[in-house]
């Protein structure tokens, strides 16, 4: 792909106007993994049409899915639960963790078949035997390389239900593992150290699986078979916190989000930036929820606010993972420190995020120190501007763009044709939202 330099000047006034959120990558790419594996037809309403989610309807094709993409509908004629072909080449998850590490969930299960993975230069940088431990320890070999990084080759087997205890709250994880328990004999549970997003969850009990939750155990019965039937996607909540953040820092916004997910494990973000002053408006879930069959949704009217310095505490990190830069962002401006612990999850991102947040805001002109497990920032009034490097971070590139906007002397974000892999129309929105 060409790297794509583009200038962000500083807003001339507020971001103003009604915006749909696009649609959520976590809940497309499970979508399309469930609707392959059922035998019968699924439709799946409002799918994004992203880099990352779009290698998951390949792959799901390589495996013998039939997929038919109408705009933004998806008509997928699964291959059934243990129906899953060997596609005979190397499945490329491009730049996909959550692919990477959802996938090889399903295909453990596949009795007798081998699948290989492999993805780009940031997808061979991102640990596997987080899922690699517990698929073998129910009966599956996985091979990586001697990083224990991808390339992966999945055997599968006959699997038996296991108990497993993640080190870290990590949803692929979890996700993995109840996927491979669908197939497995006997129950499976996995005990996280903290709640981390539950879309698998309520896909599952949407679709009749016999699943329970106690605090942060959840346990999966076996499942003969799965139908997804139709579903609607609704909008991401983590690239709907890019305009939350614009419309927070630029003096003047009123900005009206609509279809955003609003389910408690997402909306952390939210959470955090109300705490520091942001005027959000807008339902989300009551932090704790148990999973339920439904995704709830919400429209979020968000205006700008005077920002103050907060602590983000571990026990909220698993909830904001892929907003946290934003939160550095938002510190900038904010008065007072902000403080983000009990992140290290951050190293293990499409890039470090601990590391390419801090060069980046800090080349902006940003008061902000790395630590080993998230970052200190000063509020100091602000950024000037500058060169902001994306190294292939989707996350980052729209970093780099919004931190243009709210910045005194614009910034250029290098490399931010990145923002393909969640949020196409990213770049649109902001220039419909600007005028
Ligand atoms: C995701 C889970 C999170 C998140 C990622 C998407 C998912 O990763 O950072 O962008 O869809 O399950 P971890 O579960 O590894 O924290």
């Amino acid at each position: 792909m060409t790297t794509v330099a583009e200038r962000f000047a500083p807003a001339s006034r507020g971001l103003r106007g009604s915006v749909a959120a696009p649609a959520d990558k976590s809940i497309s790419h499970r979508a399309a993994l469930f609707a392959a594996m059922g035998s019968g037809e699924a439709r799946i309403e409002g799918y994004l049409r992203a880099a990352d989610t779009l290698a998951t309807l390949e792959a799901v094709r390589m495996l013998g899915a039939e997929v038919v993409i109408d705009g933004d509908v998806v008509a997928v004629r699964g291959v059934g639960l243990r129906g899953a072909r060997e596609p005979g080449r190397v499945i490329d998850v491009q730049n996909s963790g959550t692919l990477l590490r959802l996938l090889p969930g399903w295909l453990a299960g596949q009795e007798g078949r081998s699948f290989s993975l492999d993805g780009d230069e940031s997808i061979r940088r991102r640990p596997v035997d987080r899922i690699a431990i517990p698929l073998a320890r129910m009966g599956a070999r996985i091979e990586a390389t001697d990083g224990r990084t991808a390339p992966l080759t999945v055997h599968g087997a006959r699997l038996t239900g296991i108990e497993h205890r993640t080190a870290v709250a990590s949803a692929q994880v979890k996700s993995a593992v109840l996927l491979a328990g669908l197939l497995a004999e006997g129950p499976t549970s996995v005990i996280e150290p903290a709640a981390s997003r539950d879309h698998t969850e309520r896909m599952m009990l949407a679709i009749g699986v016999d699943l329970r939750r106690d605090g942060t155990t959840t346990t999966v019965r076996p499942a003969g078979a799965v139908e997804l039937g139709a579903l609607r996607v609704p909008g991401d909540p983590s690239s709907a916190a890019f305009l939350i953040a614009a419309a927070t820092l630029i003096d003047g916004s009123a900005v009206r989000i609509v279809n955003v997910a609003a389910n408690w494990t997402r909306t952390g973000f939210i959470e955090i930036a109300r705490r520091m002053g942001a005027a959000i408006d807008g339902a989300i879930e009551s932090p704790g929820s148990p999973p339920t069959a439904e995704e709830p949704t919400t429209t979020l009217e968000v205006s700008h606010a005077a920002l103050r310095g907060v602590v983000v505490e571990p026990a909220e990190i698993a909830q904001a993972i892929d907003e946290l830069p934003l939160v550095a962002l938002l510190g900038c401006f904010a008065e007072g420190d902000t403080v983000v612990r009990g992140a290290q999850e951050l190293r293990v991102k499409e890039t470090d995020r601990i590391a390419t947040v801090v060069e980046g805001l800090g080349a902006l002109g940003a008061a902000i120190e790395a630590t080993d497990d998230g970052f200190v920032v000063r509020g100091s009034g602000g950024l000037r501007g500058g060169v902001l490097r994306s190294h292939g971070d989707h996350r980052l590139a729209m970093l780099g763009a919004i931190a243009g906007l709210c910045s005194r002397e614009g910034v250029e974000v290098v490399g931010l044709e990145a923002a393909a892999v969640s949020y196409p129309g990213f770049a649109g929105d902001l220039a419909r939202l600007s005028g």
